[in-house]
């Protein structure tokens, strides 16, 4: 028997309503479970949904369908002081650190932001609680009193995650908390996600639009392509055996740094582009694209089921 996981989604859709009768499924149909204490990557192309599924699973969207187990309650069910006590323990990191803090606050303000909501502290503990957190992020105490602008973006960034680290969570989502970053910048905010998961013992949503970025942090994986989950498994395995053609084919786009095994890498070429979640094909939403698609693809979508062992695949190869 294995422990109760800490977050649950079954059968999760987001659907915008745009008018004129036109819905846009940005999440379609998500389940997956992420343990305690482990790091779960979200990964997919641009568009695929992967924000709207981290916004949904923290209520700041509605669902349109399915539902969200924290700690075995049901997020979108929750009310006063249950949801006052859920919004403490879930905190989020936003995709973009230019956009996510507010310009005329000062950095001290932001971070505490959660903390003067909450009504944690106050005076002296309150600015000695900001300048723990400045610390635990790699900053100082003079960034206090700054404003946002006077910041790189990996600084911004670890505003951010101090920002969502103020008020003791237990789960944070981080939506591309790298992606915008140098390449030389995200390693360092990578290990910093690590350093605070060992000592808070956090577990990690960790969304990223590519295998490379979420390798060195995911004990699991979830692949993500048009508002669903094609394949679900443990990193190494995901790495050393991916089962969806199109998992296969963002792997084959990794660079691999040993030159021997680099020149046999073969690259998977996708052609065409993502449809649009106006208008999915019928069907599996990446035959499409797929280089092994057969015509039952076009005739029934298929569910994710246990090709190995907690390996999952949505695809009628399997
Ligand atoms: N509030 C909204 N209203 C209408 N459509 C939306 C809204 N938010 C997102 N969408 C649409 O839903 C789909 C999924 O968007 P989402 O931002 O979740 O994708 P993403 O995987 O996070 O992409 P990216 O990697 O670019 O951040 C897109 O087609 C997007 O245009
Ligand atoms: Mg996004």
């Amino acid at each position: 028997m294995s422990e109760q996981p800490i977050l649950q989604v079954s059968g999760l859709k987001k659907h915008f309503r745009l008018g004129r009768g036109s819905t846009l499924k940005a999440v379609d149909g998500l389940s997956f479970a992420v343990r305690r204490g482990e790091t779960f990557g979200l990964v997919g192309e641009s568009g695929c949904g992967k924000s709207t599924a981290g916004r949904t699973i923290i209520r700041l969207y509605e669902a349109t369908e399915g539902e969200v187990l924290f700690d075995g309650e049901n997020v979108h069910r929750l009310k006063g002081s249950k949801l006052q006590s859920f919004r403490r323990k879930m905190q989020m990191v936003f995709q973009d650190p230019y956009a996510s803090l507010n310009p005329r606050m000062t950095v001290g303000n932001i971070i505490a932001e959660g903390i003067d909501i909450h009504g944690l502290y106050t005076g002296k503990q309150r600015r000695e609680r900001v300048h723990e957190l400045l610390r635990a992020v790699g900053l100082n105490e003079e960034h206090a009193g700054r404003f946002p602008h006077e910041f790189s973006g990996g600084q911004r960034q670890r505003i951010g995650i101090a920002r969502a680290l103020a008020i003791e969570p237990q789960f944070i989502i981080a939506d591309e908390p790298i992606s915008a970053l140098d390449v030389s910048v995200q390693a360092q905010v990578v290990n910093l996600f690590k350093k605070l998961q060992r000592e808070h013992g956090l577990t990690y949503l960790f969304i990223a639009h590519d295998l490379a970025m979420v390798r060195h942090i995911s004990d699991r994986i979830g692949v993500m392509y048009l508002g669903k989950l094609v394949e679900v498994t443990a990193s190494e395995a995901l790495y050393a055996k991916p089962l969806h053609p199109y998992t296969q084919s963002l792997l084959s786009a990794i660079p691999i740094p040993d030159p021997a095994l680099e020149r046999t890498r073969e690259r998977i070429i996708l052609e065409g582009e993502i449809p649009s979640p106006l208008n999915p094909p019928s069907g599996c939403p990446f035959r499409t694209r797929c280089p092994k698609a057969m015509p039952e693809c076009a005739a029934a979508m298929p569910e994710l089921k246990e090709a190995g062992p907690e390996h999952y695949v949505a695809c009628h190869l399997y």
